[in-house]
């Protein structure tokens, strides 16, 4: 079979990664072998592919009748063979339109991307099912990673499915239904005194001392991969286009990266044309280390001290991916702005009754900060607004 057979052939997993790339110095490295940062800067590897090749072959009008999950996209996503694609029903959520809560924003139109209707009900589903499938194709037989919680259980859940080993470490504090989902997954859990970036350094331990592959957000090149398909979805439900904006609950902002790929890839395809949505990226009051360096003009953002909130999802005092979210955040246009835990109460109630969505903290966070950024001028009433609902409230519920 002729290479342009292959990725015909339907749906085709052959994929068409070329390599891995230095998101800051832009050096080239083998994508045929288990990654993690790149050895140059130590800094996210990203995927690349034959786009020009791809182009040739695929259109947005053969997706029409692929499987309704994010392996309609199986060109531009990094494994390889079928067999290796561990499928639980991930991706391909409802973009829902959400007229009365677009009005009690004061903007023309929203839709929410619902991510609780993932399997492990958050976006987290996306990345690691991408991560597991590649690493357990590149032959890894334990994975591990640190967690706020959602990762935890959608790591716990692919490895299951793979059968392989995850280790989860996780703060105390999470919300015990997580805890609850990542034991009855099967997982190897530990839970530390401290935050995610604590739950880091034990996962380091382990790497070195029991060979684990550490499945740490933007450490390894694939979770960004699988999240890049929310954009390629919201282009492909919005029939080609993108909206004026989208917000979206920032914490290793691998999710907002991701998204920013895919837009460049869809270009390239020339499936989308230039124009691209303003990005904001929403952090809490109590943790909001990129709103900070946004807010003084700074490339990288520091760490940040004493991170509070109860939005676990977003209480992440460093991101190793700060650059990317930054550049996307300022080449779009958009902004970072904070709310606080007590708006993000108030708009899980309010986005609740307005549109029948039980959020997570960090999805109402996405409809709170709307108010903040019309009165600063970021948003204008006229903007047709994407929001991320990221997880399911019911996942938070003590
Ligand atoms: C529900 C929820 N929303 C948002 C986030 C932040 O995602 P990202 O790391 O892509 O910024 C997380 C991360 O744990 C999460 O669980």
């Amino acid at each position: 079979m002729s290479d342009v057979e292959a990725l015909r052939s339907e749906p085709a997993l052959t994929g068409a990664a070329t390599h891995l790339e230095c998101t800051l110095c832009g050096s080239r490295y083998p994508s045929e072998e288990l990654s993690t940062v790149s050895p140059c800067c130590s800094r996210p590897l990203y995927a690349r592919y034959d786009l020009e090749r791809i182009r040739s072959v695929l259109s947005p009008a053969d997706l029409v009748h692929r499987s309704a999950d994010l392996w309609r996209y199986a060109e531009l996503l990094p494994v390889r063979d079928p067999a290796h694609a561990i499928r639980l029903g991930e991706g391909w959520t409802p973009l829902l339109d959400t007229p009365r809560l677009a009005d009690a924003l004061g903007v023309s139109r929203v839709w929410v991307k619902d991510e609780g209707q993932n399997p492990t009900a958050s976006f987290k589903a996306r990345g690691l099912c991408m991560a597991v499938s590649r690493a357990h194709e590149l032959d890894a037989s334990a994975v591990a990673l640190p967690s706020a919680g959602n990762a935890g259980g959608a790591a716990a859940a692919y490895a299951a499915a793979a059968g392989i080993e995850a280790h989860v470490v996780v703060p105390r504090d999470t919300p015990p239904p997580i805890l609850e989902e990542i034991r009855g997954l099967g997982a190897d859990l530990e839970l530390l005194d401290g935050l995610i970036t604590d739950c880091g350094a034990r996962v380091a331990e382990g790497v070195r001392a029991e060979g684990w592959f550490d499945l740490s957000t933007l450490k390894e090149p694939y979770r960004v991969e699988g999240k890049k398909t929310m954009g390629y979805e919201v282009a492909e439900q919005l029939g080609w286009r993108l909206p004026d904006a989208i917000v979206y609950p920032t914490g290793g902002g691998t999710g907002l990266v991701g998204m920013w790929k895919a837009f460049d890839e869809m270009e390239r395809l020339g499936w989308i044309g230039s124009r691209r949505p303003k990005m904001f990226a929403v952090q809490a009051v109590g943790c909001a280390p990129i709103v900070r360096a946004w807010e003084k003009g700074q490339e990288f953002a520091e760490p940040w001290e004493g991170a509070n909130t109860y939005a676990a999802g977003i209480r992440v005092p460093r991101a190793i991916g700060d650059f990317l979210i930054l550049r996307a955040i300022r080449e779009s246009g958009g902004a970072a702005a904070t709310v606080t835990d007590d708006e993000m109460v108030d708009w899980t109630k309010r986005v609740g009754a307005l549109t029948g969505l039980f959020c997570a903290p960090e999805g109402a966070a996405t409809a709170a900060v709307v108010p903040h950024l019309l009165r600063s001028g970021a948003l204008s009433p006229g903007d047709e607004v994407v929001l991320f609902n990221t997880g399911s409230g019911l996942k938070y519920v003590r």
